[in-house]
């Protein structure tokens, strides 16, 4: 199977195809997400909250990132891998900000990065651009910020903050950015500043006109409970079905029904 490329998801943007996104931070989920045929598995830093249970994105580390990304990498033969560089590991300076995506690409086998802010961070993007390292942007609700933000409330909505987005996506563009996540801003920001540069924006909480979606896999599958923002479609009920099939088990062994003669040796 052919691996999707930065450039394969330009040409998706130019010729008007939608770019599927979602995350993974395991073997098993990223294999059958690979199958089920996105086009990038981002392995987020949401792994601190879905797999670690901290209740931020800011406690995970480096190292357990490219823990999460090598088992993505082992499960995946089309999607394009993108990992989080975490909280921490990048915004001293761009020289430690190249050292952290330098350890993720050799370590994990990850195709890419993915790095929160604008202007802030442009020249941390053309260092490790220029090293080779393919870098997504994102932009609008950058979780790594949330102490600064003090709410998870949609952002850009005031025109200051709308203006400085649109001056960061353009200096990131120019930076090297290959693409950008575009989280929770109204719909009709997200399309003006879509079309305003070339690179593929990917949505989460940002509407229909951006160039791809992407949501946290755990939130679509219907995993996390009690986890419903307007912009979260959940496509299966997981939790309620996996917490079935425990009771069952736990009932079928109290019982002495688990195993039958077929089950044993
Ligand atoms: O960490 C993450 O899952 C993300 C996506 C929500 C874009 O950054
Ligand atoms: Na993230």
């Amino acid at each position: 199977v052919k691996r999707v490329t930065t450039h394969i998801l330009q040409e998706m943007k130019n010729r008007g195809e939608k770019i599927a996104m979602l995350t993974a931070y395991d073997y098993s989920m990223a294999k059958v997400v690979d199958e089920g045929g996105v086009d990038i598995i981002l392995v987020g830093d949401s792994a601190s909250m879905v797999m670690a249970g901290h209740e931020t994105t800011l406690p995970i580390t480096l190292d357990q990132m490219i823990y999460h990304a090598a088992s993505v990498i082992r499960g995946t033969t089309r999607a394009l891998v993108i990992v989080d560089l975490p909280f921490g590991s990048y915004q001293g300076n761009s020289k430690e900000a190249l050292n952290s995506a330098i350890r993720i690409m050799k370590e994990s086998g990850a195709h890419g990065v993915k790095l929160e802010g604008g202007i802030e961070i442009a020249e941390s993007i053309e260092r490790i651009v220029a090293a080779g390292i393919p870098v997504m942007g994102h932009l609008g609700l950058t979780p790594q910020s949330i102490y600064k933000f003090g709410t998870y409330t949609v952002r850009a909505k005031e025109e200051a903050e709308a203006e400085k987005l649109k001056t960061d996506i353009k200096r990131i563009e120019a930076a090297g950015c290959f693409s950008v996540v575009l989280e929770k801003i109204p719909a009709l920001l997200a399309k003006e500043v879509s079309e305003s540069i070339q690179i593929p924006t990917i949505g989460i909480g940002a509407g229909q006109y951006c160039n791809g979606q992407v949501l946290v896999v755990n939130d679509m599958i219907g995993l996390t409970k009690g986890f419903t923002p307007r912009f979260l479609r959940q496509y299966l009920d997981l939790y309620n079905q996996i917490n079935g099939a425990v009771q069952s088990y736990v009932k079928d062994v109290k019982a002495g029904g688990f195993p039958n003669e077929k089950e044993q040796y």
